[in-house]
């Protein structure tokens, strides 16, 4: 058998690279399509290091759309498209097409994916050596898109985290689904790993920090993560110091390959592994934070590594998790779903045998929970007294005898882990039912062997033995996991396409707590109330802006959730992210990102420098915002309410669209037509006067008038008499300008931009395109998003309206 293998392996390195210089240069042609097949030849690179195609999985008829170390034998997975849409069925197919990049197909030719938003026509593809797959644009030769950007559960060397950037675990070595994990370069500076998948710090949930945050002096704060080319890892500070991440001694890139994986038991773990084959084929663990996953994880959220009432050992840098004696697998395939007790634990009187007579205790040490499951402490107590109150206790599970303290616990149990050197006494409730078991084996731990310190305590409590696989008690169990869940994250519907949101409900008063009662108020919109918050983890501290919504209906949760949950998807960098929402009793609220550079209000026309190169990006920002909502989410959504008041401003000034979604909402209160919703003054499209249909024009239109502010830094319609006499009106002045070639005048000593009459000239124009008072002369939002960006030519737009007047 294994010569076999070996022969097959030699075969492999031998004939493989001449296979490789017969017919590859890493080029992959527009045109070029793969199909999920056995007999599908993937896209390698020059060198054959890495392959991108469809990898067959354990189950054959599924295939996913991956990039992998194709040279070795295990074949491992580097990078995959988002775990939401694969893997996908036998017959599905993935094209290079010159208009949308790659698109990835059902058997029945319905599209699943591509990588959109592509603003430019598709040169070639490429499979890099180093692992990175890249779409090359034709008319400059600039890079598309490419799979580095979009990292998964990996990154390799040369590849970077940057503000925001996130991994997920998968759900298990073999199931690609997103897991229960996640990793985020914070904003603050902060690489962070956390259970759960929600963009939100919550304290509990943070398991692992830099600390590379510094409040007081940013600029000792970190700005990026970095995995180099000889595979070091380490976070970049903005005073361009590093913290180092990767320990000394790294194997040389020439030898090894690297990889750093969010592994699915929320370790972040450095692998190498020989590039030729030695003989000793599987990855290496090279290091790992955080270094001991068990103990880590001791939030009062989650069930731990290991899932509820399991306990959790590190081997060899990896987490084993085993039931505790009288416990057996909720899952008897998933070795990380947690445990359940063998017998049903009740409280009720009518039933109850002499609690000797049902169960017996059973003691050990050196295994710690967190103390979120602790219901009562007995102080001061003695062994014996301690065993025999939890015995004598319905409710007690387990108790745990510290300094003389008894401290009892009920289930479920979470973050079990072993530790060493904690003076602790371990008592276990288990039911006599559940034989046969020779208890007497397992106490003293004290009396097992020295030198296997680090197993003698898991052995001493936890068994293995399944040997009756008995029922759960759901009653305890579900109770359990409510109270625990409660607050936290909830599952809304999920979409259509079967995306799940975990948007984090939060409660009425962790919102009160978070705003201080609702006292820092950041704007008043069309909606409600906008107020600051912070919301903390451990040292961290996470701003925030809660939206009061004041004109919702009440009676209608399910299209509220539902309206949330479309917002909750969207993702995107123009977009404001919704982080979570408050739905009780009256309240209406809706919790946001804090965006720190105020509105685009205030920089046009406060007081501030507003630099040209600045508004025209985020001109070009708003857009690509707006091609977004109309074209690239899930459902279109109309925003209805362009207006420099919803353009935030982040700390690095990218502007992000808020609000959207809003109108939607709004709605649900009233006539199920858009018509009944107006926006703001002075922005709003001349049909929502008439008896027409409201389209993504309408949004286009407010668009334009907020051009123009941007290039004439004043408002559209000025509230006081500026003594400019006919130019109160910002759109008819603009095009009185333009007619007589007077553009000078729209951005009088405004230097930089009469440097730059070029784009100045093409972005009134794209402005007059946009506030044509018939919709259909309008461009749709993409094109005006590729006019800005010089994409297409800007042709000489005609009069918004022979009869020109402002609302
Ligand atoms: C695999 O797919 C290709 C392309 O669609 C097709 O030509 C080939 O016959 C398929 N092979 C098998 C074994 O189904
Ligand atoms: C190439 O084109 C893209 C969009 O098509 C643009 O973002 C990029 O700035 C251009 N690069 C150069 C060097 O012109
Ligand atoms: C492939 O990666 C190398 C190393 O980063 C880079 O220098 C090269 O430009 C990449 N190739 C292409 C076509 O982008
Ligand atoms: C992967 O895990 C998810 C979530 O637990 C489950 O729904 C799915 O069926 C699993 N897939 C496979 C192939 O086992
Ligand atoms: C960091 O290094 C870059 C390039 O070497 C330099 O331009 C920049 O001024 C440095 N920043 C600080 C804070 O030292
Ligand atoms: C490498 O390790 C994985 C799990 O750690 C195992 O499934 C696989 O069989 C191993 N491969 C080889 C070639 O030993
Ligand atoms: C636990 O309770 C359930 C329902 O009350 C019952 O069906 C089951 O037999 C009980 N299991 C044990 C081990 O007593
Ligand atoms: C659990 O321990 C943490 C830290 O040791 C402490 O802050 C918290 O109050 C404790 N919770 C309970 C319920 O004892
Ligand atoms: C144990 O209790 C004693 C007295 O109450 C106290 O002085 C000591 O600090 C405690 N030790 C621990 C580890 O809590
Ligand atoms: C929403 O509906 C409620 C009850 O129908 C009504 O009292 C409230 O005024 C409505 N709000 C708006 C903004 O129309
Ligand atoms: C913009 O945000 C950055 C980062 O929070 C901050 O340092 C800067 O002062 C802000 N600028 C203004 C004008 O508020």
């Amino acid at each position: 058998m294994a010569y076999v293998f070996l022969i097959h392996l030699t075969c492999f390195t031998l004939f493989f690279p001449f296979h490789i210089l017969a017919q590859n240069s890493g080029l992959v042609s527009v045109g070029s399509i793969l199909a999920a097949n056995e007999s599908s030849i993937p896209w390698l690179s020059p060198s054959g290091d890495f392959a991108f195609g469809f990898r067959q999985l354990q189950d054959k008829d599924m295939f996913l759309l991956s990039i992998w170390y194709d040279k070795i034998p295990d074949k491992t997975v580097a990078w995959y498209v988002g775990s939401l849409v694969n893997p996908v069925p036998r017959g599905s197919t993935v094209e290079l097409q010159a208009k949308r990049g790659l698109v990835l197909r059902d058997p029945q030719g319905q599209d699943i994916w591509s990588t959109a938003t592509i603003y430019d026509e598709v040169n070639y593809g490429f499979m890099n050596n180093t692992g990175n797959f890249i779409i090359m644009a034709s008319n400059n030769n600039t890079r598309l898109w490419e799979s580095f950007r979009f990292a998964v559960d990996t990154i390799l060397p040369l590849q970077r985290l940057t503000y925001g950037s996130v991994l997920y675990s998968r759900q298990s070595e073999t199931n690609f689904s997103r897991g229960r994990f996640s990793l985020r370069f914070h904003q603050d500076g902060n690489l962070l790993l956390r259970v759960g998948s929600v963009p939100i710090l919550d304290a509990d949930a943070v398991y692992y920090s830099s600390q590379t945050s510094d409040a007081v002096n940013p600029l000792n704060s970190g700005q990026f993560v970095m995995f180099d080319s000889k595979a070091s890892m380490y976070i970049q500070m903005r005073n361009n110091q590093t913290m180092q991440l990767t320990p000394f001694g790294i194997p040389p890139v020439s030898e090894n390959y690297h990889r750093a994986t969010l592994d699915f038991d929320g370790a972040f773990t450095h692998y190498f592994h020989p590039r030729t084959f030695t003989g000793k084929p599987n990855w290496t663990a090279f290091w790992a934070i955080p270094e001991n996953i068990c103990t880590a994880m001791d939030g009062t959220k989650g069930s731990g590594v290991c899932g509820y009432n399991s306990v959790c050992s590190l081997v060899g840098r990896k987490p084993v998790c085993e039931c505790p004696q009288g416990y057996s697998l909720l899952d008897p395939n998933d070795k990380y779903g947690g445990c359940t007790p063998n017998f049903n634990q009740s409280c009720d009187e009518l039933e109850q045998l002499p609690v000797e007579d049902k169960y017996d205790i059973l003691a050990g040490s050196d295994i710690e929970w967190s103390n979120k499951s602790e219901y009562e402490v007995v102080n001061p107590s003695t062994e014996a007294r301690c065993r025999k109150a939890c015995l004598q206790d319905c409710l007690c599970a387990v108790a745990v005898l510290r300094n003389s303290s008894c401290w009892k616990k009920k289930l479920p149990l979470s973050n079990g882990r072993s530790v060493t050197n904690i003076n602790s006494k371990v008592f276990l409730k288990y039911s006599k039912s559940d034989l046969p078991r020779q208890p007497h084996n397992l106490y003293p731990a004290s009396a097992r062997s020295k030198d296997r310190e680090n197993l003698i305590l898991v052995e001493s409590v936890l068994l293995g033995t399944s040997l009756l696989l008995n029922v759960v008690i759901i009653g305890a169990i579900c109770f359990g996991f409510q109270v625990i869940y409660q607050n936290n994250k909830l599952n809304l519907h999920p979409s259509k396409n079967g995306v799940e949101i975990n948007l984090h409900c939060f409660s009425y008063k962790k919102l009160a707590e978070a705003t201080n009662g609702f006292r820092e108020e950041l704007g008043r919109g069309s909606f409600g109330i906008v107020y600051k918050g912070e919301i903390k983890v451990g040292s961290i501290k996470d701003t925030v802006a809660v939206k009061k919504l004041d004109r919702v209906a009440q009676d209608a949760e399910k299209e509220f959730l539902a309206e949330v949950n479309t917002i909750g998807q969207t993702n995107h960098k123009h977009l404001v992210r919704l982080l979570g929402f408050c739905y009780e009793k009256q309240h209406r609220l809706l919790v946001y990102e804090y965006m720190g550079n105020g509105t685009l209000a205030s920089l046009l026309f406060g007081k501030t420098i507003r630099s040209w190169k600045l508004r025209t990006q985020i001109a070009t920002g708003i857009a690509r915002g707006l091609v977004y909502l109309h074209d690239e989410c899930s459902s279109q959504m109309i925003h209805c309410d362009i207006k420099p008041q919803n353009i935030l401003l982040d700390d690095y000034y990218n502007a992000r669209i808020s609000d959207f979604g809003l109108a939607k909402l709004l709605q649900i209160n009233q006539s199920r037509t858009l018509t009944n919703i107006r926006g703001t003054r002075g922005y709003v499209a001349p049909e929502w006067f008439r008896n027409t249909q409201i389209t993504s024009k309408v949004d286009v239109y407010s668009f334009g008038v907020l051009l123009l502010e941007i290039i004439c830094c004043r408002r559209h319609v000025e509230d006081v008499d500026t003594g400019e006499g006919g130019n109160a009106i910002l759109t008819d002045w603009v095009w009185d300008c333009f007619q007589e070639g007077r553009l000078d005048a729209l951005v009088e000593n405004d230097f930089e931009v009469l440097e730059d009459t070029m784009k100045l000239e093409k972005y009134v124009k794209i402005g007059i395109w946009c506030i044509q008072e018939d919709p259909s002369l309008r461009p749709t939002m993409r094109k005006v998003s590729h006019m800005l960006e010089g994409i297409v030519e800007v042709m000489i737009p005609p009069c918004p309206s022979p009869f020109f007047s402002t609302i």
